[in-house]
This record gives C-alpha cells, structure tokens and sequence, in this order.
C-alpha cells in the first residue's frame, strides 16, 4: 500500500529516522564475541548480531519467528542462533532450521526473519539497511585511511542522546572548534572569525575555513555514497609526540530519532619505531583529553531540543550544515519516489 502522507512530511521522516540504501556501523567488533549473540539498535530496528564457527558474522531482525522473544538473548549453534524461549533454531538467512520441541515441525525450513548483509571493517561491524532502490548490498565504501596499515588509530564510540542529524550537523561545522572546544588540548589555537567556503568534491563535499588552515578544526569533508562518512584534520600539539596531523574519520549511527551513536577512529600516520611511540602515549596520557573534547560535543548536543532545527536562524558559517541537509533530503527524496514508482507498479 502507498504512502499518502505529504512527500514533504515523508522525507523529513527518512532523513530524522536514518536515510535507507546506506552501510551503517552498529557495534565495535570486540562486542561481538564468538559464542555470544549480540543485540544493537539502528534506525529503529533491532538486530542480533553474532558470529557462526567459521567467525563469519550474522545478522538478522532481533524477533524470534515462533512468538517474538529477542534472539539476542539466545545461544549460538552450529546452524544458526537459538531462542532461550522454546529453543528454535534461525539460520543467517532467516530461515527457521530447527524446532526441537517437535519433531518435524510444519514450521522448518520457513524463512521467517529478515537478514542483513554484514560486514567487518575498521575493528567496526557494518550492516547494510536495503532500500528499494538498493535491494542488494554494494560494497562498503570504506575510507582509504581504514584500509591503509600506514595509518594506524583507535576506534572511539559513543552513544548520544540526540538525532544522529545533530552529529552530522556538527560535523559539517568547521567553526564550532575553536569555540565548544576552546578550552582544549587540540583546539584551543587560531584566530575566532572567519568565513566559511565549500567546496564540490566527487563524492560530496569540502568546507573549510577561508583565513585559516591547520591551526584549529578547519575544515570537514562530507563523503557520500554507500554510507556516510566525513573526514577532518586537528593539528597535533608537540607535547602530545611524535608524527604530523590528527586524522579523525566519522560515522554516526540512528539508533531512533532521538539517540544516535557516533564512531569515531582517531588515525595518524606515523612509521617505524614512532608508531609504538605515539600507541602508547595515546593509552596513557592522551586519551582521556581526546574523549573530552568529544564530550563536549555530546553534552551540546545532548541539551539541544529535538525541534531545535525548526527556529534555527543559519548565517555564512553554516553553508556546510545547508549543503550536509540539501544532499539528504535529495537522497531521501529518490528513495521515497522509487518507493512510491514500486508500489504502483505492484498495484497496476
Ligand atoms: S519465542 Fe522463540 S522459540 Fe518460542
Ligand atoms: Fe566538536
């Protein structure tokens, strides 16, 4: 059946609840352990996670198809995952292959439970939210610094209670750097004004601060494709060690409309014996700056209203928040008409 709401309403619900067709990241792969069925939250949906013998990951709809019970809360087997309720057994496809309660029971070799494509990548476990447009998972366009062992970093993750837009948001805003996050180790340089410029790039989009580069949080680039992702650089000040910038990439997860987890991998390209150098300092000595800087901006965020975007007043600096919102609600917009094309289709 279509939807007949307004498309208007439709696509700002797709972009609050998490644009579809997209690789989200939704556990660190240390949360998945072998043995050991995982539940996570994103766009709404809850998953279970784990991982077969082989180590090979699983995910499916968290709801056992016999009466609903969470299979997160089950055990893993040979063939699938278990439910703690009655015991049945779902394969990765979604595929009931067992119910132990009864033998040859009418409801194996049902597929009751819907699979999501999984994938591992970064010390992150990515599952793939299928649209209409993109029934089939494509590959996860990984950012080239997670694939690269030149690069090495810390996956840091966070959960915030805010729309994963404010995160995206945030991200887009070069010029909140030197203000949030004046009182820093990485951010507290550089001049307080500026202009703001963007920039087309294949996949999205650079802004950046026109007077300043490499003194503060100066620029962000907003990537887009089979997920969304950003990259940003921080100077690094001498006392924190050897090795030249601070690379963080982003993602930022909806678990429903009002929470969000954001990852973030901290990465520096350092060589030789000055990578062990910096591994080190990082456990000891500089984590714990890192993650309050970061808590500043999930504190902000956190106290924002849900509404907040409704009486916003923007002004130059927010060209990226603009240029971050035209290119979702236009990605949202393809998919929901692609949705409504399928629907009549079906219907005629
Ligand atoms: S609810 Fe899962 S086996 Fe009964
Ligand atoms: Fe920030």
């Amino acid at each position: 059946m279509s939807d007949t709401r307004d498309i208007k309403e439709r696509i700002k619900d797709r972009v609050n609840q998490g644009l579809l067709g997209q690789w989200y990241a939704v556990a660190k792969s240390v949360d998945v352990q072998p043995g050991r069925p995982h539940g996570v939250k994103a766009l709404g949906q809850k998953l279970v996670l784990w991982r077969e013998p082989s180590g090979k990951l699983a995910c499916l709809e968290d709801f056992c198809p016999h009466r609903g019970a969470p299979l997160s809360r089950g055990e893993v087997h040979e063939t699938g995952v278990a439910c703690r309720y009655h015991g049945i057994v779902v394969d990765p496809t979604g595929t009931i292959v067992r119910v132990p309660a009864m033998s040859e029971c009418p409801l194996e070799g049902r597929k009751a439970v819907a699979s999501y494509t999984v994938t591992e990548a970064g010390d992150a476990i990515f599952v793939f939210f299928p649209s209409v447009e993109m029934p089939v998972a494509p590959p996860l366009n990984l950012p080239p610094e997670l694939a690269d062992p030149a690069w090495i970093g810390f996956l840091c993750v966070s959960p915030w209670e805010a729309n994963y837009r404010y995160a995206l948001d945030n991200l887009a805003d070069p010029m909140h750097g030197c203000y949030l996050h004046a009182q820093s180790f990485t951010l507290a340089y550089g001049s307080k004004q500026d202009i703001m410029k963007l920039d087309k790039t294949e996949h999205g989009f650079t802004v950046s601060r026109v007077h300043q580069a490499g003194d503060n949080f100066d620029w962000t680039e907003m990537v887009f494709g089979a997920s969304t992702w950003c990259r940003l650089d921080l100077p690094y000040p001498k006392a924190a060690g050897p090795g030249g910038i601070f690379r963080i990439i982003g993602y930022t997860t909806p678990v429903d409309e009002h929470n969000c987890i954001v990852y973030f991998w901290r990465l520096r390209k350092i060589e030789g014996i000055e990578r062990e150098a910096w591994r080190f300092m990082y456990r000891a000595l500089l984590e714990p700056r890192h993650w309050k800087v970061l808590e500043q901006d999930r504190e902000m965020l956190s106290a924002m209203p849900d509404d907040a975007r409704m009486r916003e007043m923007l002004y130059q600096h927010d060209v990226g928040v603009g240029a971050l919102r035209q290119t979702m609600t236009r990605m949202a917009r393809t998919q929901i008409e692609a949705e409504d094309a399928a629907a009549q289709r079906s219907a005629g």
